[in-house]
């Protein structure tokens, strides 16, 4: 008994601790990759009250698939931006992520893809 309640008692400021950052934590804007090259919520999501998911044509308005094409294209060992299966349309959001990390969305069915997607 005396070592269960030892270790609650060396457990407990950690538990305390985690309730603590649960319960005084406010609700928190999603961290947006962005942010960094100065945009703001509304150059992607507009207006609208409640954010919905953004379109691969949003992010056109600011990128040109072409262009990025022709700068990744030595990529080791294709180029993501235009392929075999989508060419230069390949959607955007299929490897970047704005709000978590983003994926290698080739390298379930081509191993050797070993790009790191920023
Ligand atoms: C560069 C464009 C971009 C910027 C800037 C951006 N978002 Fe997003 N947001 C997206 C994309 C794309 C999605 C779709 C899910 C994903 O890829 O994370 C999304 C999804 C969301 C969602 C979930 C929508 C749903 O119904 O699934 C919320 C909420 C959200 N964003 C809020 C924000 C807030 C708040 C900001 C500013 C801090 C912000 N976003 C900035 C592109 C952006
Ligand atoms: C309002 C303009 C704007 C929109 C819309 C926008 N971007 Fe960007 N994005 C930028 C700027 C500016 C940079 C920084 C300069 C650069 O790398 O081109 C950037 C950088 C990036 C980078 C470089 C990696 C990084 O994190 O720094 C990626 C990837 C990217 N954007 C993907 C997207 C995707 C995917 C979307 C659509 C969901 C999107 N962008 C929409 C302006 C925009
Ligand atoms: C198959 C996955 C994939 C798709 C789809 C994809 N990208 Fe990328 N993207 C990458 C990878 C991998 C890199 C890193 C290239 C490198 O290492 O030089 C990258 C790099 C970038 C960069 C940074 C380029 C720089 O300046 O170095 C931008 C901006 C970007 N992507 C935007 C986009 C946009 C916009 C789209 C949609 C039109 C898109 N990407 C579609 C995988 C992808
Ligand atoms: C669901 C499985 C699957 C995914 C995911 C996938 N591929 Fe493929 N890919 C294949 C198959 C199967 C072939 C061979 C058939 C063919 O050549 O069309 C192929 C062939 C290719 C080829 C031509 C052969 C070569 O090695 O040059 C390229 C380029 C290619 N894929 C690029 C990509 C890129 C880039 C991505 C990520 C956006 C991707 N693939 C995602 C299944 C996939």
């Amino acid at each position: 008994m005396r070592k269960v309640i030892m270790s609650f008692l060396k457990a407990a400021p950690l538990v305390l601790a985690l309730l603590g950052v649960a319960a005084f934590a406010a609700p928190k804007a999603p961290a947006s990759r962005h942010a960094g090259h100065g945009l703001d919520c509304v150059s992607c999501h507009g207006t609208a009250k409640k954010q919905a998911p953004v379109e691969m044509a949003k992010c056109l308005d600011c990128h040109d698939n072409q262009e990025l094409a022709t700068k990744t294209a030595k990529l080791n060992p294709r180029n993501p931006h235009d392929n075999r299966h989508y060419g230069v349309w390949g959607d955007c959001n299929m490897c970047h992520h704005e709000h978590k990390a983003s994926e290698n969305r080739c390298l379930g069915c081509h191993p050797r893809f070993t790009f790191k997607v920023p």
